[in-house]
């Protein structure tokens, strides 16, 4: 994206998306970077955040890099180990506390000709969250804000550009932590706030025509905000040479490919549905092994799609419905990447096609305001999401047609019931989940039943990656039992599942 940009680097936080949200709130694009990958080309940057990390500047395998390649030339602001590295690379002292200190902290004096601290005052509310703690500052730096038990909470450079926080004004609980950022951001970094839902519309489309030209593009559709956003983008940039493919694998949700296909088709999408559904059921026969299943799923899922994608010869580009956490490499202690996502598909072999992915740089909010942008319906932007392979990951045990014709009822009384009580939209994700390799005695009029219960799960969440139980009220929750129970045969009992992720997963396999 060519605009002003706020560059985060990475020290393996576990905020620094956070703190790349809060700067996007503020419309203005930023960038997440391991701590060592500054930018060479960085004409657009306009200021440089380092975030927290789980390591002490004291330990061997600690995160360095060369702080000359932007101190002095880019506005730079250190948040928690950010700033403890900045003071002990210039002569500062940085030492082990004995408490790690965890929680709400209150300024109790604040230096208010700081720049960055403008509008805060002493009394206000920190959140904090470190173990080491800077304990005398270098030459040319100015103590900014304390704490009780913390001398150097805010700190700033004499010479040069150059802030740091011991606080993480990121997170929610730091009141006064949108205050803070606003003044790094606005009136330090001089952000004109260009990043927008609109902006990026109209200046995605004019690089994808740019980037695609007459090339003919497909893209596989899953029902899912993203594919669907991405989708309408690349509709508005080359109108029919996209064509976009919705495989129905038979495990989608009640009455869902016929929903969704009518969606789009009011969207001016051009898409080919096919129903594959028999040639999955069939690869599925008696398989019971969750990874076996999603390993299947998932291949069947790449040859259908290629086959269809096959027959549009002179297509170039696949596009895909990647966002940016998607892709952001987070560090963790052991270097490794985490990833969240475990999206089916596959570049179909033999056409040579290169990836297009228009939503490479969105949060998952910032897709739904794109979204609401050009103009998809409000029930499509705010859907949950849902695993690619559907249903298939709530059934446990193998999977049969029967098995999804249960769940779909019952999923399709929980979701109704969600909305009806105006829950939907604020929980992350929710389903119902056939237990059918468990069986349980229960009673219908004068007869015994023999039967299948199912678990209901609702989850509040902002990337999947942690999850916690929605607190559902137990009327919406009767309503919701009595209802499975009494309509949906096979089942003959309603259990509400309340575990969180971790350490228990959102999908039960
Ligand atoms: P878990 O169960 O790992 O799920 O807590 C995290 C998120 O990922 C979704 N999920 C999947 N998505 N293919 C997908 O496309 C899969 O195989 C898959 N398994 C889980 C899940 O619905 C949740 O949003």
């Amino acid at each position: 994206m060519s605009m002003q940009k706020i560059i985060i680097l990475d020290f393996g936080s576990q905020t620094t998306q956070l703190i790349a949200r809060r700067v996007r709130e503020l419309n203005t694009f930023c960038e997440v970077m391991p701590y060592n990958r500054y930018p060479q080309e960085d004409k657009d940057v306009i200021g440089v955040i380092l975030s927290g990390s789980p390591y002490s500047v004291h330990d061997k395998e600690s995160f360095r890099l060369d702080l000359s390649a932007f101190v002095g030339k880019k506005p730079v602001l250190g948040i928690c180990y950010g700033a403890q590295l900045m003071s002990h690379e210039w002569g500062g002292t940085v030492e082990k506390t004995d408490t790690r200190e965890y929680g709400r902290a209150i300024l109790q004096t604040v230096d208010s000709s700081d720049i960055l601290l403008r509008g805060i005052e002493a009394g206000e509310q920190v959140w904090m969250s470190h173990g080491d703690t800077i304990t005398s500052l270098p030459e040319g730096f100015r103590l900014s804000a304390s704490t009780e038990n913390v001398r150097f909470a805010a700190y700033r450079s004499e010479k040069e550009p150059v802030w740091g926080v011991q606080f993480h004004p990121e997170v929610v609980h730091s009141a006064i932590g949108g205050r803070l950022l606003h003044n790094f951001v606005v009136d330090i970094c001089h952000s004109r706030g260009e990043w927008s839902a609109a902006s990026f519309v109209s200046q995605t489309v004019s690089e994808l025509q740019q980037q695609l030209g007459q090339d003919r593009v497909i893209l596989g559709l899953s029902g899912g905000v993203d594919s669907t956003v991405a989708a309408v983008l690349l509709h508005k940039a080359i109108g029919n040479r996209l064509t976009c493919i919705f495989v129905d694998h038979g495990m989608l949700r009640l009455n869902e490919y016929e929903d969704v296909m009518r969606d789009y088709s009011s969207l001016g999408l051009n898409v080919i549905g096919v129903d594959a559904s028999e040639r999955f059921f069939d690869d599925l026969q008696d398989v019971t092994d969750p990874e076996q299943k999603r390993k299947i799923i998932g291949r069947d899922f790449v040859e259908v799609f290629n086959a269809e994608a096959q027959k549009i010869r002179d297509a170039r580009w696949l596009a895909q419905g990647t966002i940016y956490p998607d892709r952001i490499e987070s560090l963790n202690i052991t270097g490794k990447t985490i990833k969240s996502h475990h999206n089916v598909g596959g570049l179909p072999k033999d056409m040579h096609l290169q990836l297009c992915e228009p939503l490479r740089w969105l949060f998952k909010d910032e897709v739904r305001r794109v979204g609401r942008e050009l103009g998809v319906p409000d029930h499509l932007t705010g859907r949950h999401p849902f695993p690619g392979p559907g249903l298939a990951v709530r059934i446990l045990g193998d999977v049969t047609r029967e098995k999804v014709h249960i769940l779909q009822q019952a999923d399709a009384i929980f979701i109704r019931h969600l909305r009806e009580a105006g829950l939907y939209d604020k929980i992350w994700q929710a389903g119902a989940v056939l237990l059918s390799t468990v069986r349980s005695v229960g009673v219908m009029g004068d007869e015994r039943t023999y039967e299948n219960p199912v678990a209901l799960r609702a989850v509040t969440s902002t990337d999947a990656m942690t999850a916690d139980f929605y607190p559902i009220p137990y009327e919406v929750l009767a309503k919701v039992s009595n209802e499975i129970i009494n309509k949906v045969q096979g089942v003959n009992r309603v259990c509400y599942d309340i575990s969180s992720k971790p350490p228990a997963t959102i999908e039960w396999e």
